[in-house]
């Protein structure tokens, strides 16, 4: 008797446990809008790319990112794709991971997407738009 009574508490109880893992157990990715860059990336290897731009293009962030609309002072919204300038990145990147991957793809532990032979500043030497 006693046990059928903290039945249903019991399976609230599992209904929330199952609830909180459905959300801890979310795609590992932290970010929430990367089409290129593979889902899993860290974020200190997305920093670092991401750095690796600015110094490419001679560039800041807020060339291709925009302010939160929430926050604007103080706040950026990365994941936006507001700013015309990301998509044009994304293609140079597809570009850049095309060319390494294939012909300069010698180890193949590495991911393709992290392959830096070629790079952003080998053609862009500092420069947003390299003279052709
Ligand atoms: C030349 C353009 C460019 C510059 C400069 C740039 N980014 Fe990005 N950033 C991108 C693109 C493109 C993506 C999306 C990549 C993808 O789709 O895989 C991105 C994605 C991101 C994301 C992931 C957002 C999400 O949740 O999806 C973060 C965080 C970020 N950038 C931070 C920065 C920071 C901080 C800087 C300056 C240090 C910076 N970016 C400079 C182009 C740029
Ligand atoms: C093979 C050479 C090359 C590589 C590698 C390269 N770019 Fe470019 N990029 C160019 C040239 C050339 C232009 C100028 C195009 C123009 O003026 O029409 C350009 C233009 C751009 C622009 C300005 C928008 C546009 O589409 O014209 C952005 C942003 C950009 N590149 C980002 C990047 C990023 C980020 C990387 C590295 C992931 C990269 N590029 C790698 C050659 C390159």
């Amino acid at each position: 008797m006693h046990s059928i009574s903290k039945l249903p508490v019991i399976i609230l109880l599992l209904a929330f446990v199952a609830t909180a893992a459905a959300f801890t157990n979310q795609p590992a990715g932290k970010f929430k809008n990367l089409q290129v860059l593979p889902q899993d990336i860290s974020e200190q290897k997305l920093d670092s790319i991401m750095e690796s731009y600015n110094k490419a293009l001679g560039v800041n962030c807020k060339f291709c990112h925009v302010n939160s609309l929430v926050f604007p002072g103080t706040e950026m919204d990365y994941a936006s794709d507001k700013e015309p300038m990301k998509e044009n990145a994304r293609k140079m990147m597809r570009m850049t991971i095309d060319i390494n991957k294939t012909y300069f793809y010698f180890n193949k532990e590495e991911r393709p997407e992290y392959l830096s032979v070629i790079t952003c500043r080998t053609c862009h030497r500092g420069e947003p738009f390299p003279e052709q």
